[in-house]
């Protein structure tokens, strides 16, 4: 063994990989760096986004802010729609951030999916994750995948629903993280009148751009 790694053996024996690492692996001298490199070329940048509707996304964010402790308690249903339009919740403006990642798409490897489109065609939209990652999936893995991830799986399933999080952190007697999983649920919060005034200050900020969320499906 070369002595410089004979060094830092401790920190070699203790290496603990990740399920999702990409093992390089030669002989010395058969072009580890080369291929290294273009390894690293491939899978620099990727990304994939997703977005969902403004309206589905503020309902779900609302219940996330009254069940954690993370955030300040968020106000009343009404307030925090305000909040929301003017960017003033955690991560910022939703407008912003959806459009922003809309655009990059153009100049990186960036696949945009829709929160809405998976429990429709799941096949479809798993199929798309695993051609962009390069991978081809088995019929039987396209299955397993579908069932895996369905909202009621995922619901049930403690390392997915947030249930091992201590309560005072995440307090799911006040809204289960998983909580429909639905599209269209903003209808059972926006009055009439909340809903105008959030389609006309939503066709404001979305003037400009092709990207368009179904919000009924
Ligand atoms: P709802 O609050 O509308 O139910 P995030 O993971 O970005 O915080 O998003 C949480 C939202 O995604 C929640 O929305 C949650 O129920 C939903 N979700 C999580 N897993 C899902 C799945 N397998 N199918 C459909 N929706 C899912």
């Amino acid at each position: 063994m070369v002595c410089a790694f004979t060094h830092n053996w401790d920190r070699v024996d203790n290496f603990q990989s990740r399920p999702d690492d990409i093992v390089v692996v030669t002989f010395p001298k058969s072009g580890t760096t080369w291929v290294s490199e273009i390894v690293d070329m491939i899978m620099q940048g990727a990304m994939i986004y997703v977005g969902r509707n403004a309206k589905d996304v503020v309902v779900s964010f609302y219940h996330f802010d009254l069940m954690n402790n993370f955030e300040p308690h968020p106000g009343t249903w009404d307030q925090y729609l305000e909040k929301f339009m003017a960017g003033k919740v955690a991560y910022g403006s939703w407008y912003d951030h959806v459009k922003d990642y809309w655009e990059r798409r153009k100049d990186h490897p960036l696949l945009y999916l829709f929160y809405e489109d998976v429990p429709q065609t799941p096949r479809r939209e798993i199929t798309k994750v695993a051609q962009f990652l390069g991978k081809e999936l088995s019929e039987a893995a396209l299955d397993a995948i579908t069932r895996h991830t369905s909202f009621e799986t995922m619901r049930d399933n403690p390392s997915t629903n947030f249930t091992m999080v201590p309560s005072n952190f995440m307090d799911h007697s006040i809204s289960p993280f998983m909580r429909k999983g639905t599209t269209g649920d903003w209808k059972n919060y926006f009055t009439v009148a909340q809903s105008e005034r959030f389609d006309e200050d939503y066709a404001q900020k979305m003037s400009g751009t092709d990207l368009r969320f179904r919000t009924q499906i």
